[in-house]
């Protein structure tokens, strides 16, 4: 049943027990206050029932949620009680409805530099919303960064990820119409590539065609540039296909390398290019790649 829960929530483990022990803070504390603000009021017993009940109910609908976010706050789970909120008051219709807007998700694996900027780019947008956060690593730093923008994650499992259902169904149920990889390691299995058609964009940390393929990752890039005397390196967007770093290109973008270059400062440059550059070239992307076919 917790795991459920944990995966309707879209929580790292941690996380989750922090959400559960707030709401189970918040249960005690209006139970606690509403006793507090009956007698507060000079109510007992023989008070007229609907007195009673109008006290409970402010309690219950009101001072419940703002309890909620004050501890929501305190354990640092804001972004999660706050879209919570803003959830149930459009459910109860009390806000309007949210503006439709075309959902992606992030796949990544680790520091999560690259998705951070991307979800940052995309938490106000107009029309495009980043939905969930797909990571194979539990741990990984992107985790925490997805919990902090309000962003549910799905930590994913080797054997259903290549041998399952490659969590297509997750992916639908989330109305999930493109995909874009950030530092996400694993391969992209056939059926998904098949699942999403064109609408799934990798970037990689050098100018491709050169220096892509299996193992051509982070600093092991870097590294593979330098060794072989180039004179600059870059960032490619790119469509995803079955081969790796082999689909078509759509951007791309590069930086000198200096005398004394390193691997690590060269990541840095580079780094920056795609904090640059990938948040604007998805958008693009998207808009462009939505937009139903006149004729
Ligand atoms: C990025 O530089 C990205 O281009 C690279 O991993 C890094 C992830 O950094 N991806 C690949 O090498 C894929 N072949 P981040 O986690 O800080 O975004």
């Amino acid at each position: 049943m917790f795991t459920k829960l944990q995966d309707k929530w879209g929580l790292s483990s941690r996380t989750f027990w922090i959400v559960f022990i707030a709401f189970g803070l918040t249960g005690t504390t209006t139970a606690f206050l509403t006793r507090y603000v009956t007698l507060w009021l000079g109510m007992d017993a023989n008070s007229e029932w609907y007195y009673r009940l109008g006290v409970r109910l402010f309690m219950l609908l009101f001072g419940y949620q703002v309890i909620l976010l004050t501890y929501g706050f305190l354990l640092g789970q804001w972004a999660f009680f706050w879209k919570y909120e803003l959830k149930l008051l459009r459910k109860l219709k009390i806000l309007p409805p949210a503006a439709l807007k075309t959902p992606i998700a992030i796949f990544a694996s680790g520091a999560g530099s690259n998705a951070l900027k991307i979800m940052q780019y995309f938490e106000q947008h107009p029309t495009i919303s980043v939905d969930l956060l797909i990571c194979n690593k539990p741990g990984a730093a992107v985790i925490h960064h997805a919990e902090k923008q309000g962003v549910p994650v799905l930590l994913i499992e080797k054997d259903r990820f290549f041998r399952g259902d490659a969590y297509i169904p997750v992916l639908q149920q989330h109305r999930i119409s493109f995909i874009v990889l950030a530092g996400f390691l694993w391969k992209i299995p056939a059926s998904l590539i098949a699942a999403y058609p064109n609408k799934m964009l990798n970037i990689h940390p050098a100018l491709l065609p050169k220096f892509g393929g299996k193992g051509m990752y982070g600093e092991n890039v870097h590294q593979a540039v330098l060794d072989s005397g180039e004179k600059e390196s870059g960032i490619s967007i790119h469509l995803v296909n079955e081969h790796f770093d082999e689909g078509k290109v759509i951007f791309q973008s590069s930086c000198p390398i200096e005398p004394n270059e390193t691997p690590h400062s060269l990541a840095q440059k580079v780094h920056q290019l795609e904090h640059a550059h990938y948040p604007r070239v998805i958008e693009t992307f998207v808009i462009e790649n939505s937009q139903p076919a006149t004729n």
